[in-house]
């Protein structure tokens, strides 16, 4: 699919270019003044009173803590913090912020995005070479925490303008509201014409649909409109309709019986068969951000309205169904160990039917006394009880966790550091599946052997959203311990996509170096704990109104 700009329209099969109405559109939008404090604090959800106040810590714990410059900063140069204090940063962080500008894209000169990698080692380059779109968020926080949102308004207006088009697999039609996994900008020297080149899973291996892409993109849009206080880009006709059309992908009707979204294997960061279809917690998650995202920023307009009311009442059913049925601690386990089968009508305890039989060994020996998490997955007789941690960690951030949960979350990370943080922080997911279970659940794959890449290894760029979960829960130490065992390696290493090994000590088999999100994750995770305000573009406090579960426990085999 392409899209033709430069030198006039084209047409690439059945798709839609952009117009020059389109280009116009783009140019006033990119033009419209962008700071705003006093709409930024109407918009403010979460201030940093509130981080203090809440649970959280005040800037006082800081040692050595100071904010970053903010304003409007050029591309190129020094970054803000560095620039403006007299605070020595890392010596690392120079290095991670001249990486992470040589992964800049531009389009008709002006920076659109950052590549997945910059690996000029790397035999296959395959589509790392591309802007994906969840890879751009921590580069997008990065460089909105510096004072730089140019990129991130063009980029979500961009996206936006991908999301316009007629997308095919084969001779099937997507959802209209479909954003792309990836895209890319081609340059045809001769004609003088830059292309952009998006891919909706029509080209992804295994043809895995991005659906995470959808909800990274408003998540991307409130951080942007928190950070600036420029609401007049959320507002615009063409941002919400943007999100009217993700929300109608996955609000839409249909068979479900459940609030959670029903999905294919590969569909999120993990994009390869890893046993994550049916209700993965990560889409869970993102889910449930993005809908409350939306309803921040959604008009109550004719269109807005019914979406909004929507939004609503999903939610409240979504909360409730992740926060009774996904749990898990020493307590529910205990119980599920317990459970009756077989139980018909509404009185079931068991309502899933899951057999105990299937709780796998080593889940006695992993749970702690105190702690808990968000399992991977709940269907019809089906618990995968393995950790992720994308998931747990938007869980918190989004306040889908309780207040409770998510310092169950922080407590089981510190009991069982060594299993989920180990030498390199972070686990993808916990624990690896081998021998027949991987033949089974992956099909074989030789890239998701057991310990190495998704299926239990260690990727850096989790070390954002675990800094993030840490100071939104008051444990910024954490965050410290964690950022500091990054700090031995990463450059050394030349910031690889993923570790492997149980402990993640070994740079991944087949991993890229010079992974921007790897890169943009330990400068987001680094400026976030020196300024710890910044965690408002992220997170979400807790709604009230959404109603806590109420755990029934098993009476079977008490009488
Ligand atoms: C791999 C990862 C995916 C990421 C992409 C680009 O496919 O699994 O999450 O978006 O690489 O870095």
């Amino acid at each position: 699919m392409e899209l033709a700009v430069g030198g006039g329209l084209r047409r690439s099969a059945s798709h839609t270019s952009l117009s020059e109405s389109d280009d116009f559109e783009l140019t006033r939008l990119l033009s419209k003044p962008r700071i705003n404090v006093e709409r930024q604090r109407s918009f403010d959800d979460l201030s940093l009173s509130d981080v203090s106040h809440s649970g959280g810590y005040g800037r006082g714990g800081f040692d050595g803590m100071y904010s970053p410059g903010g304003g409007l900063r050029s591309l190129v140069g020094t970054p803000a913090s560095s620039a403006l204090h007299s605070f020595e940063p890392h010596p690392i962080v120079g290095d991670a912020w001249e990486a992470l500008r040589r992964s800049l894209v531009f389009f008709r000169g002006q920076p659109l995005g950052t590549v997945a990698a910059v690996d000029h080692a790397s035999e296959e380059v395959l589509n790392y070479d591309q802007v994906f779109v969840r890879d751009f968020v921590p580069s997008a926080l990065a460089f909105l925490m510096n004072g730089e949102p140019d990129i991130v308004k063009n980029f979500l207006l961009k996206t936006l303008l991908l999301q316009g088009w007629e997308k095919k697999v084969d001779r099937f039609k997507l959802g209209e509201g479909a954003m792309p996994a990836s895209f890319k900008v081609m340059h045809d020297a001769k004609k003088g014409v830059e292309t952009l080149h998006a891919d909706f899973g029509e080209s992804a291996i295994g043809r895995v649909a991005p659906v995470d892409s959808g909800f990274w993109w408003i998540i991307l849009l409130r951080a942007y409109t928190k950070t600036t206080g420029d609401m007049t880009l959320a507002e615009t006709p063409e941002c919400q309709k943007g999100m009217r059309l993700i929300l109608s992908l996955c609000l839409s009707e249909g068979f479900d019986t459940f609030p959670t979204l029903l999905c294919a294997d590969g569909c999120c960061m993990i994009d390869r068969r890893m046993g994550v279809y049916g209700y993965p917690i990560e889409i869970q998650a993102l889910f449930f951000m993005a809908l409350r995202c939306a309803l921040q920023m959604l008009k109550h307009d004719n269109e807005g309205k019914e979406f909004v009311e929507k939004i609503a009442t999903r939610l409240h059913a979504l909360s409730y169904h992740m926060r009774s049925y996904f749990w898990l601690d020493f307590q529910q386990l205990n119980d599920i160990y317990r459970y009756k089968t077989e139980e018909y009508s509404h009185t079931a305890v068991n309502k899933f039917n899951v057999i105990p039989d299937s709780i796998p060994d080593w889940l006695f020996e992993f749970m702690p006394c105190q702690g808990g998490f968000f399992v991977g997955n709940v269907s019809p007789a089906r618990m995968d009880f393995r950790w992720f941690a994308l998931g747990n960690m938007i869980a918190i951030l989004s306040s889908l966790a309780t207040p409770e949960q998510s310092v169950a979350i922080m407590d089981l990370i510190e009991e069982r550091w060594e299993e989920l943080i180990g030498e390199m922080p972070l686990k993808i997911c916990y624990p690896a599946i081998e021998n027949h279970e991987w033949r089974i659940v992956t099909g074989c794959d030789p890239k998701n052997t057991r310990w190495s890449y998704h299926n239990g290894g260690s990727w850096p760029v989790l070390l954002w959203l675990l800094t993030a979960a840490c100071i939104k829960t008051g444990r910024p130490q954490i965050a410290r311990r964690a950022i500091d065992l990054a700090e031995r390696r990463l450059l050394k290493d030349g910031w690889p996509e993923y570790y492997d090994g149980k402990l993640g000590r070994y740079v991944g088999k087949q991993a890229r170096k010079f992974q921007t999100w790897s890169i943009a994750g330990y400068l987001v995770a680094k400026m976030m704990l020196e300024d710890p305000s910044h965690l408002g573009m992220i997170s979400l406090e807790e709604d009230k109104a959404m109603l806590k579960p109420v755990l029934r426990r098993s009476a079977s085999w008490t009488n």
